[in-house]
């Protein structure tokens, strides 16, 4: 027979799961709550004290992500080179960097926002169909992919939408459909840019990254985090670093993104026009840690709603090729750190166990 004190635990998770359940089932995610009039957020979004914001882990002000101007890229080699350096001392120190002049237009970058936000304020039958949380599927909305998973739920509900070959663009929303494609395009050009960049910063010959399939499949994670009537409870986004290659996010004017930078978090600025860019968990392994990936989060806020798009570039899913460090950069100074893993196999696991924790640490040798 169980112990008194397990029947107790059992009964509050069970509680929390019941409510969370009921949420689910409306399907009309967080923004369906705050248009219902709450003042106070359910208990299953509160998040334990301590993954909640402390004043004393706050990083100066002053203390910025480092920009990257893309403008002289194609003036001379020694603009070139020096777009290199800032860019490997962006990825081994920071893991984060803010990208500007990347020739995608600021007119395309709001009407993305725009199309995510008349998506998620339009119609509730169209948002209804799509909810599901099947991983499977190339569309889906869902408030909080990996909830059942989580130890407290984000303050937020989000799109998802997987670019790859076979994508039939008539499955996305018709209002973001035109955005989202040509924002695509778009960034499959800065993509090929950063590759050779990159692989610049690696040492290694400027076609590398483009070689090893890592741009062929790109996850589109549209978020909508509305206003919060107690935000010091709660947070947007929890901690965790990417799963990806290399994310590219566009965020709207709100602020909130936060990254950890030597122990402290160190708010992501909004720029207009700007791509805030990080290296994610399978750069850092593929670069055997030179590059690091990352933890970042988003405050939950009462101000809202706050709009971003992550886009996830990740590895061919199709073609079970393991992927590691790279072999040009082993040595016997320079051991490999991790074992050789299926992107496929990563993803799974990591969406399998919610935010809160990297996957990259079973990987290691
Ligand atoms: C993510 C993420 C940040 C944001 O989706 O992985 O970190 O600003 N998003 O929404
Ligand atoms: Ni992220």
């Amino acid at each position: 027979m169980a112990m008194p004190t397990d029947t107790t635990i059992d009964y509050q998770t069970n509680t929390i799961l019941k409510e969370f359940k009921e949420f689910d089932d409306t399907k009309a995610g967080v923004k369906g709550l705050v248009d219902s009039g709450i003042e106070k957020i359910p208990e299953f979004f509160i998040q334990p004290q301590e993954l909640l914001p402390k004043s004393s882990e706050v990083a100066s002000p002053s203390l910025q992500v480092p920009i990257i101007d893309l403008e002289a890229i194609h003036k001379d080699a020694g603009s070139y080179n020096q777009i290199v350096q800032e860019l490997k001392q962006a990825s081994e120190s920071w893991g984060f960097f803010q990208l500007v002049n990347h020739n995608v237009s600021k007119d395309l970058l709001d009407e993305v926002i725009k199309g995510i936000k008349e998506f998620n304020e339009g119609s509730k039958d169209v948002k209804e169909k799509l909810y599901s949380r099947d991983i499977k599927k190339k569309v889906s909305f869902a408030s909080n992919l990996s909830l059942y998973q989580m130890s407290a739920a984000n303050w937020r509900d989000t799109l998802n939408c997987l670019f790859d070959d076979n994508l039939d663009p008539t499955e996305i929303p018709e209002v973001c459909r035109d955005a989202f494609m040509k924002y695509r395009e778009g960034l499959l050009h800065v993509a090929e840019t950063l590759y050779e960049l990159l692989s610049a910063a690696l040492g290694l010959p400027s076609d590398h990254i483009s070689g090893m399939n890592c741009a062929n499949t790109q996850i589109f994670v549209a978020h909508y985090y509305p206003p919060c009537p107690e935000p010091e409870l709660t947070l947007g986004t929890s901690a965790h670093t990417d799963p990806s290659f290399v994310t590219f996010l566009l965020q709207d004017s709100l602020g909130g993104l936060q990254i950890l930078h030597d122990d402290h978090w160190v708010d992501v600025t909004p720029i207009p026009g700007a791509l805030v860019v990080n290296i994610g968990d399978l750069l850092q392994l593929a670069s055997n840690d030179k590059f690091k990936s990352t933890k970042h989060r988003v405050l939950a806020s009462s101000r809202g709603p706050r709009i971003s798009l992550a886009t996830f570039f990740v590895p061919v899913f199709d073609k079970k090729k393991p992927f590691g460090p790279i072999k040009e950069l082993l040595s016997d100074k320079n051991p490999p750190l991790y074992k050789e893993v299926l992107a496929t196999d990563y993803l799974k696991s990591y969406v399998s166990k919610g935010l809160n924790s990297s996957e990259l640490s079973y990987f290691k040798l």
